[in-house]
């Protein structure tokens, strides 16, 4: 999942690449390169590291150059090294090529490539394809690119440089995002958004199997059969706020305290199209006899809260299923299916595979994105956007509470037949009120800190809840998982005494979800059976001053009495102050931890 960005223009391109680089910094942060063309002579600068480690290579480079290609890498084939990272050259230094995937066959085209006589310096598949793009070569820079990519097997995105064409940048895709921008007297590639934020003033989103030629003054988009497509372009849609931190220490802190505008945003749009409140959903759909919900990581957490919730709101079948799973499984699809893809960043290419093999089966599809205009977003037949503003910590916050909201408003609304009046006008009453919940919820955030001293030493956590809390337990370990490297399991608290059990000591810190309304004496007893065992306690609950939780718990961390779709968000917000906090005593690179990256496009 690497970054990847590109530049035409008249402007100087390497402070315009190292910014870019710098927003991309999430999808990869292994190794950094930069390749640009002056006076035909083609230059490059890369090292292992992050971004601010090329800055100092960069002392030497060449400021005049106005045409310039960027990547920061998360390694898939060879080490984080200088020598793997992109760009990647030709045989001669004439080509450089960066690239965001896989390439499936590398192994077959570099034999064949080596046969000629072509050399290979890295251990990447990448590096296949600047040596293709070469064997290809005959003057037209497109006509190369496209006989390459042709070739090559897998996903990609793809920006070419060649010195023999200094006035062009080339860029293909199959599977990894790309985005294309234009200012009145400048062209851009990049991989999302973020990167062309106050540059670009027009976006145009590259479609599967598509290539691009940009030039200072122009933008031509043509298919891998060479038919010439196009596009109308977007105005860029954000606000420059979203990619600042604002004065918080990390970008993950910042979005943790956004909760409460991101939450109350996606509420408000979910009510703003139609005379009935529950409008979130703006396209008709057919009729359907059972629900898939496919999604990956942390929204699937949101997704099986769905599962929860929905089976109160309606009458069929409901199952969350984890979308690399979801492939390797034989659901029963169908055009009375009705596919719930959630994805906060729209790319992630294991729920965009199981969306494509669920339209293939003609099911029905909606998309539940943070990222407009993203690839789930425009394949699906329909989509409900959460409206949570761009998320730079690699770890998901903000964008699991909106799509808890959002799927919330979302099942009522499928099910609106079988809820009474005055049920939707309880809830709605509920989320007017959650904004403000949420800030009573952070205001802990000091009590948290002082809790997160005592649990950073752990080595084991176990997180425990009943019923819709138990997705939220889920989240709550993968939080800590992420950014603390602690390892933490989530558990369905009834399920503790069939093995977990094994795991408590005084060792081992236990983290239960504690609501009044939901099962609250068998929690209750969970508690009871991990202090037996001089298992350490930390309850989040709406009664914390219920005397046997008083007695039983540890520490204890309240949260707002709420039920409805208010009560899974509520009890989040403790969780990620707690993941937070512990990956802060414990030093770790919260906004970018250690093997991970935003968004996952290789499968
Ligand atoms: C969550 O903190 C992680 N970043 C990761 O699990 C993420 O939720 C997953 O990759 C799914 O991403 P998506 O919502 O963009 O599809």
């Amino acid at each position: 999942m690497c970054g990847i960005i590109g530049y035409i223009g008249n402007e100087p391109v390497i402070p315009f690449l190292l910014e870019g680089l710098s927003r991309l910094e999430y999808r990869g942060y292994d190794s950094a390169g930069i390749a640009t063309i002056h006076e035909a002579k083609l230059v490059r600068f890369r090292n292992a590291g992050k971004v601010r480690d090329l800055e100092a290579v960069l002392q030497n480079a060449t400021p005049a150059a106005t045409v310039g290609i960027g990547h920061t890498r998360w390694a898939t084939h060879g080490a984080p090294t200088e020598e793997n990272a992109h760009p990647h050259f030709d045989c001669h230094g004439n080509i450089a090529l960066i690239h965001n995937g896989i390439i499936e066959n590398y192994l077959t085209l570099q034999e064949e490539l080596v046969a000629e006589g072509h050399k290979f310096r890295s251990e990447t598949d990448t590096e296949v394809l600047a040596h293709l793009v070469e064997h290809y070569f005959t003057g037209d820079l497109l006509a190369a690119v496209t006989a390459a990519v042709r070739r090559a097997e897998g996903a990609f995105a793809v920006a070419v440089l060649c010195s023999k064409t200094p006035d062009r940048i080339v860029a293909a895709r199959r599977g990894s995002p790309l985005v294309i921008g234009q200012s009145r007297d400048a062209s851009f590639v990049a991989s999302d958004i973020p990167a062309l934020l106050g540059k670009a003033e027009l976006v145009t989103f590259l479609a599967d199997d598509e290539l691009v030629e940009l030039t200072r003054d122009a933008v031509r988009i043509v298919d891998f059969d060479g038919n010439e497509i196009s596009r109308p372009p977007h105005r860029v849609r954000t606000d420059q706020v979203s990619i600042q931190k604002d004065g918080y220490k990390h970008f993950m802190l910042k979005e943790i305290h956004e909760q409460d505008r991101s939450v109350g945003e996606t509420v408000r749009e979910a009510t703003a199209f139609g005379p009935s409140r529950l409008s979130i959903l703006q396209e008709p759909i057919a009729p359907f006899d059972h629900i898939y919900l496919i999604s990956c990581g942390t929204a699937f957490h949101a997704s099986l809260t769905a599962e929860y919730m929905w089976e109160r709101y309606l009458d069929v079948p409901i199952q969350s299923i984890i979308a690399s799973e979801f492939r390797m499984r034989s659901p029963h699809l169908s055009e009375k299916s009705l596919v719930i893809a959630v994805s906060q960043s729209g790319e992630t290419i294991d729920t965009l595979m199981a969306l494509r093999r669920a339209k293939s089966a003609g099911a029905q599809v909606i998309a539940v994105v943070n990222n407009e205009q993203s690839t789930i977003d425009r394949e699906a037949d329909a989509s409900v956007y959460t409206r949570a503003g761009i998320e730079i910590g690699v770890a998901a916050t903000k964008t699991f509470t909106a799509q808890i909201a959002a799927l919330g408003l979302l099942g009522m609304q499928l099910g609106k037949e079988r809820l009474s009046q005055a049920e939707i006008d309880a809830e709605f009453e509920r989320l007017a009120l959650l904004p403000g919940r949420i800030n009573e919820a952070l205001q802990r955030e000091e009590e948290i800190h002082a809790i997160a001293e005592k649990l950073h030493r752990a080595t084991d956590v176990l997180f425990l809840a009943r019923g819709e809390l138990f997705p939220i337990a889920l989240e709550g370990a993968l939080k800590l998982k992420e950014i603390s490297y602690i390892h933490a399991e989530g558990y369905p608290a009834g399920e503790m005494k069939h093995g977990p059990i094994a795991l408590i000591d005084e060792q081992t810190p236990v983290i239960f979800l504690l609501s009044r309304g939901l099962a609250f004496e068998k929690v209750l007893s969970n508690m009871e059976e991990v202090k037996a065992r001089n298992g350490q306690i930390i309850a989040v609950t709406d009664a914390i001053a219920d005397p046997a939780v008083i007695r039983l718990a540890d520490f204890a961390i309240p949260v707002p009495d709420v039920e409805g779709i208010s009560r899974p968000i509520l009890f989040t917000i403790p969780l990620q102050l707690l993941a937070y906090h512990t990956a802060v005593w414990r030093g770790t690179d919260v906004d970018q931890p250690r093997n991970l990256a935003k968004t996952v496009t290789v499968e």
